[in-house]
């Protein structure tokens, strides 16, 4: 039976991965800002658990000073913590970001500075039990700068060096660290994109593929795989071709 706590638990994405870990039997701390939405989907969880225990806790995760706190409350909720994902976020305009400061900043505190608290105090935790999974999700926009959505790429780019230096320091502790790089998945995230073509995933294949990689301890998972050859291709181009592309 594992206790795991989700932050970000109302993203399509984060909730389609509750519904996948709540069928398997798990106990979940769920922490959201919406509290209505919250609400809702614990109690649909909680219909559908047959007696898996189901807990929530409301808090706007851009306020760092709020985490420890949110910690002790899920250790109280499910008696310990097996694993953590962290999956909240927000997809910022980046012409905003660019127009003023303090909209780029505001991006990089709640997709990257945030998590950077949560996975700290996630990572002393689950060093000081000798066991447990880390998992956050990253994004490929984090694996190279582009002119459409450079703020947001360059948070997820933090989160996912950041992630590699905690597997690095966790490897031989008992704690795996997943860092997600999730391609274009159709969510409320993305509603304002044109989802044609082949490259869309929905939120609970993303899920799918998250809840695989936590039970295999994975390291870097690229999700739909075929995300980690494109990413391969687009690193790899030449920085003096690159910066005259449009991608
Ligand atoms: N969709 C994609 O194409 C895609 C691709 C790569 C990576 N990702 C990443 O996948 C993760 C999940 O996103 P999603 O696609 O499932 O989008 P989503 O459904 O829009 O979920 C984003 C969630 O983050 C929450 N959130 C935002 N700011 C918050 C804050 N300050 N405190 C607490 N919660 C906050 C939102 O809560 P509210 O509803 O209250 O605003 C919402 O539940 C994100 O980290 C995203 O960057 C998404």
């Amino acid at each position: 039976m594992q206790r795991i706590v989700i932050f970000g638990a109302t993203s399509a994405i984060a909730a389609a991965c509750a519904r996948r870990w709540n069928a398997l039997g798990a106990n979940l701390f769920l922490v959201g800002r919406d509290t209505p939405r919250l609400e809702t989907l614990a109690e649909d969880l909680r219909v559908r658990g047959g007696g898996s225990k189901v807990a929530v806790a409301s808090a706007d995760l851009a306020d760092t000073s709020g985490h420890d706190a949110l910690f002790d409350a899920a250790e109280a909720a499910l008696g310990g913590i097996d694993v953590v994902l962290i999956a909240h976020g927000t997809l910022p305009d980046q012409a905003a970001c660019e127009a003023s400061l303090d909209t780029a900043m505001e991006a990089i505190q709640v997709n990257a500075l945030s998590y950077v608290s949560l996975l700290t105090l996630a990572a002393n935790r689950l060093e000081a039990k000798g066991d447990g999974v880390i998992c956050a999700i990253s994004s490929v926009a984090g694996d190279r700068g582009r002119k459409s959505n450079y703020v947001y790429g360059a948070a997820k780019g933090m989160v996912s060096l950041f992630l590699g230096g905690l597997r690095n320091r966790l490897a031989d502790k008992g704690v795996a660290v997943v860092t997600i790089k999730p391609g274009f998945v159709d969510t409320p995230m993305t509603a304002s994109f044109d989802k044609g073509g082949l490259l869309w995933a929905s939120a609970d294949t993303v899920a799918k593929g998250i809840v695989s990689a936590v039970k295999r301890r994975a390291d870097v998972v690229y999700l739909p795989g075929f995300w980690w050859l494109i990413m391969f291709i687009i690193r790899h181009i030449p920085e003096r071709i690159f910066k005259r592309l449009s991608l």
